[in-house]
């Protein structure tokens, strides 16, 4: 399981999310960006968070740290922004923290370049969770003491909004027309041949893990959160080892 910390303040929304994430202080005094199990599509993004960050960073990406954060709604109650407080309200219990990269700004293509070998690695990672959220226009990606950050994976896996269908979800191509590392010539074939082993059974295992019971208990159709975990494993498993060879849009940027 993840870390877990206690939210002690409300600080601010940060407006530019889709989500209206927060950012939240916790009883260990750090400073989080917190996305709220109340929000929107709810609990399934802040697993696929867990689900895609905690796998990035098993495989060397740079993730912010994540963390559980309980929420008490009553932290709500002072804030005067309506859709603010409902969000608070609704989101009692375990929400999703990270730590919050104080002056990162957001990742421009046009102003910094990298090579083939690191866009290659993003775009093949993207490739394998479904990432259908890195795109030119938001990419994702903060720049952090001059390095590039991973963020926001919540729009990902999206076989597990339909587990009967996700063995066939699962075996489509990955269309990387939109991707915001296309101009760099990714090298999705070395990066393929360097993470696609490290991608085992063990290391899934290891990555669910971290996925709080909360969050998958009462999925129909699984009778517990690690039957439901094993459902995360298989088929970036499946992935792992072919979805280099499907990935549409590279070619046809060249
Ligand atoms: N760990 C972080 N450190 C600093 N800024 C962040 C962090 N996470 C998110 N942000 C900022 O907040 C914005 C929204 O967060 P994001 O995770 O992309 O949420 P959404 O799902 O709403 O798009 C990001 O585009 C970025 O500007
Ligand atoms: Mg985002």
């Amino acid at each position: 399981m993840l870390r877990g910390v206690t939210a002690t303040r409300y600080i601010t929304p940060l407006r530019e999310g889709g989500s209206l994430p927060g950012l939240v202080e916790g009883d260990d005094r750090g400073i989080y960006v917190m996305k709220f199990s109340g929000a929107g599509q709810g609990r399934k993004t802040l697993v696929a968070e867990v689900v895609c960050g905690e796998l990035a960073r098993r495989l060397g990406f740079r993730v912010p740290p994540l963390v559980t954060v309980d929420l008490d709604p009553v932290l709500g109650l002072g804030e005067p922004d309506q859709q603010v407080q409902e969000l608070l309200k609704a989101s009692g219990g375990l929400n999703l923290g990270m730590d919050f990269l104080s002056g990162a700004i957001g990742y421009d293509p046009l102003a910094f370049g990298i090579g083939p070998e690191e866009a290659g690695r993003i775009v093949w990672f993207d490739a394998l969770v479904g990432n259908v959220d890195r795109s030119w226009r938001n990419p994702n990606l903060l720049m952090w003491h001059g390095d590039l950050w991973l963020i926001d994976h919540g729009a990902t896996m999206i076989w597990h909004h339909n587990w009967p269908g996700a063995e066939t979800s699962a075996a489509r191509p990955y269309d990387a027309s939109d991707h915001a590392l296309l101009p760099f010539a990714p090298d999705v074939a070395s990066a393929a041949a360097a993470l696609a082993p490290l991608v085992t059974e063990e290391l899934l295992a290891e990555v669910t893990a971290e996925i709080p019971d909360a969050w998958l208990a009462g999925e129909p159709g699984f009778d517990t959160p690690d039957a439901l975990r094993r459902a995360y494993a298989r088929p970036l498993l499946a992935r792992a080892a072919v979805v280099h060879e499907r990935i549409n849009g590279i070619e046809e940027a060249r």
